[in-house]
């Protein structure tokens, strides 16, 4: 059969996997040319004592789609895949282990998901319905799901720790992608622009040639990749949504007694006082606050620079009114006509009317003003 449609590209990061090559690039270029998928293997070798590059090299005389490429500077897993992403000329590229852990079978699945079904990321999935992991110690178990959950807020997909995955190529263009930090899978998720993400169940079989070269410090690395990806500009953006909305209650505050110290008689309106005045400084402390949560939710929650400000800042302040509005009438119906007024009736009453509010402020602002 003749192969056509778009060009799969196999990004395989290696080190000391000679045993494993003379198994994997047989077996993946017969299933490749069986499924008639236009294909190159790229190997990614960070220059390995062991010989993987020979090796290679030596298979590539009966399989010409696979060549070695190797890599003398700035070596580690993430760094190599990042290069054969820079090196792969496929229309589709799929990142794998060298040793044989995820099924080659699943292969032209993944590349269908992108190639027919529009799909624009395709996981191999262990946590998905139907995958799962063999020959793992428990320990290993709970380490691997733990580290999953931390990862939860960040995607949705159900296994972002997963090294076997493909995507369109323009997915990551432009990201600002960090070649630190093992998991890469998890960076594109964060950074990449893309729509629709696609899991397949895989079973993760161990190794049975050579080692795992992920140690210990993997874990510590871990978590500090974790911490930029919570910081980077929209991602996450619910626990975001909830910081910058208690820094604006506390810019709210700030700007408020400054206006009562300096323009009014004294820090609390006192009985007498002016209403007038309150209302005025607390448009105004509003209107302040408002506008700061603006600029954090634009930048930094939904990275919604993309779109022209003026029109989202209306928007968000026209929620952001709405939700006011909403809070006091729901407020004064509370104490006034249902009558909590008590302890704890008021406190758990205003609390349920805040939450409602900030669901409304989030759901207004997420759907509505940073709408991209
Ligand atoms: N070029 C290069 N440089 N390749 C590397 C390096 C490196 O420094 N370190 C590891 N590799 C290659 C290995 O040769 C192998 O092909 C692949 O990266 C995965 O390395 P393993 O040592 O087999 O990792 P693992 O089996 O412990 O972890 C796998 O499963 C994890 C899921 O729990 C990897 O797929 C991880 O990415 C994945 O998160
Ligand atoms: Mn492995």
């Amino acid at each position: 059969m003749v192969a056509d449609g778009p060009m799969l590209s196999v990004i395989v990061p290696t080190y000391n996997e000679r045993g494993n090559m003379g198994l994997l690039i047989p077996r993946l270029s017969s299933i490749l040319e069986s499924e008639s998928i236009p294909y190159e293997i790229l190997v990614m070798d960070d220059d390995s004592p062991d010989g993987t590059c020979e090796e290679v090299r030596r298979l590539s005389v009966q399989y010409p789609g696979a060549r070695c490429i190797r890599r003398t500077r700035d070596r580690g897993l993430s760094a190599a895949v990042m290069e054969g992403y820079r090196e792969a000329r496929g229309d589709i590229h799929l990142v794998m282990d060298a040793d044989l852990s995820h099924p080659i079978e699943v292969v032209p699945e993944l590349y269908r998901a992108i190639a027919h079904d529009g799909a624009d990321v395709a996981v191999g999935s262990r946590h998905t319905r139907g995958g799962g992991i063999e020959d793992w110690p428990f320990k290993r178990k709970v380490i691997s799901w733990g580290a999953s959950m931390l990862a939860r807020p960040l995607t949705p997909c159900s296994d972002p720790m997963s090294g076997f995955f493909a995507i369109r190529p323009s997915v990551i263009e432009g990201a600002p992608l960090r070649a630190k930090g093992y998991k890469i899978l998890l960076e594109v998720l964060v950074k990449g622009r893309y729509n629709r993400v696609v899991e397949v169940p895989i079973t993760f079989k161990d190794r049975e040639i050579g080692e795992s070269k992920l140690g210990s410090d993997v874990i510590v690395n871990y978590v500090q990749h974790l911490m930029w990806l919570y910081l980077h500009p929209g991602s996450a953006p619910p626990i975001k949504f909830l910081a910058v909305g208690g820094s604006g209650i506390l810019v709210d505050l700030g700007i408020l007694t400054g206006l009562f110290l300096l323009l009014g008689d004294g820090f609390i309106p006192l009985p007498g006082y002016d209403l007038k005045y309150v209302f005025i400084f607390q448009a105004i402390s509003f209107a302040y606050a408002t506008t700061w949560n603006f600029v954090w939710n634009r930048h930094w929650t939904f990275d919604a620079r993309s779109v022209r400000p003026s029109g989202q800042y209306v928007k968000f302040f026209t929620v952001a009114t709405i939700a006011l509005i909403v809070r006091t009438v729901l407020v004064h119906v509370a104490v006034n006509i249902m009558g909590f007024e008590g302890m704890p009736e008021y406190q758990i009453a205003l609390l349920m009317v805040i939450v409602l509010v900030t669901i409304i402020n989030y759901l207004g602002s997420r759907l509505w003003a940073f709408k991209k």
